[in-house]
């Protein structure tokens, strides 16, 4: 099973901190904010991780980074030219993934909790698609998705509705199999001109083949400055992902 983290876009809506920090360079608690996602994947089992950004950042990722050695994870890079969409940029990882399911995270969504049980059906099963939903607040911010009364499957996804029909938001955590990128292929642009993640969701969900799971702990997408200071806030009271604890230890003395 492949990782993908998408780390480019251009965050306008955390200007002026993002003008010349990349959003995912940006702090969360006491590490950069990608490291989160890392760290998700990695307690998932999922080692071996792809890292998306555009061609300004990415020499400061591999600089963070590195092979990813130091916290257990083996990355890979791949440069999005421009900004073109959630799911151009998921079509940039095909050779990586090859023939594998892949697990695909937005790098600003803050997981204050591990992912893995939300991810269990399909690490299982490995076939079609599988969301990971939220209850929230105000879901006009997020795409949306209506279950079925029986809870057992999604009837409809919006990007960013202005009416949501459920408060129901789908979080950056999405995993598919090796068939996705063939519908990202015949995916068209939205009316953003991106290519977009739930269109790509939506087809699947056409063909029966779009599963879930509800997130049951705290969920962020630290895209907006309160929410980025409440990921903070929420990271800064928890311990940090054990995972990580390596990245405290000194480089040794030359
Ligand atoms: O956070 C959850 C939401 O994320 C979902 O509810 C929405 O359905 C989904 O479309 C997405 O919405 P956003 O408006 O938050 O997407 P945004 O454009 O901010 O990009 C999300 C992440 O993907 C962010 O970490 C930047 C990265 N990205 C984005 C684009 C458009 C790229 O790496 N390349 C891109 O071309």
């Amino acid at each position: 099973m492949k990782g993908i983290i998408l780390a480019g876009g251009s965050a306008t809506r955390l200007y002026p901190l993002t003008r010349v920090i990349n959003k995912h360079l940006l702090p969360i608690g006491s590490v950069p904010m990608v490291y989160y996602p890392i760290a998700r994947l990695l307690e998932a089992g999922i080692q071996d991780i792809l890292i998306i950004s555009g061609p300004s950042d990415m020499g400061q990722f591999a600089e963070l980074l590195g092979d990813g050695d130091l916290v257990g994870a083996k990355l890979t890079y791949k440069v999005q030219t421009r900004p073109g969409g959630t799911a151009q940029a998921l079509g940039l990882a095909r050779e990586f993934v090859g023939k594998e399911p892949c697990v695909m995270a937005l790098g600003d969504n803050f997981f204050a909790e591990p992912v893995r049980d939300a991810l269990a059906p399909f690490l299982s099963s490995q076939r079609g698609a599988h969301m990971v939903l939220k209850r929230v607040d105000d879901a006009r911010r997020y795409g949306v998705a209506e279950v079925s009364n029986d809870g057992r499957t999604i009837t409809s996804l919006e990007e960013k509705p202005a009416n949501p029909k459920s408060n129901l938001a789908v979080t950056g955590l999405y995993a598919y199999d090796a068939t996705v990128f063939d519908i990202i292929d015949r995916t068209k642009a939205a009316r953003s001109g991106e290519i977009e993640i739930t269109s790509v969701n939506a087809e699947y969900m056409s063909r029966g083949e779009l599963r879930f799971a509800e997130y049951s702990g705290e969920w962020i997408d630290a895209g907006t400055i309160d929410s980025y200071h409440k990921a903070n806030r929420m990271a800064l009271e928890r311990p940090l992902p054990a995972v990580l604890e390596p990245l405290f230890t000194p480089p040794p003395r030359k």
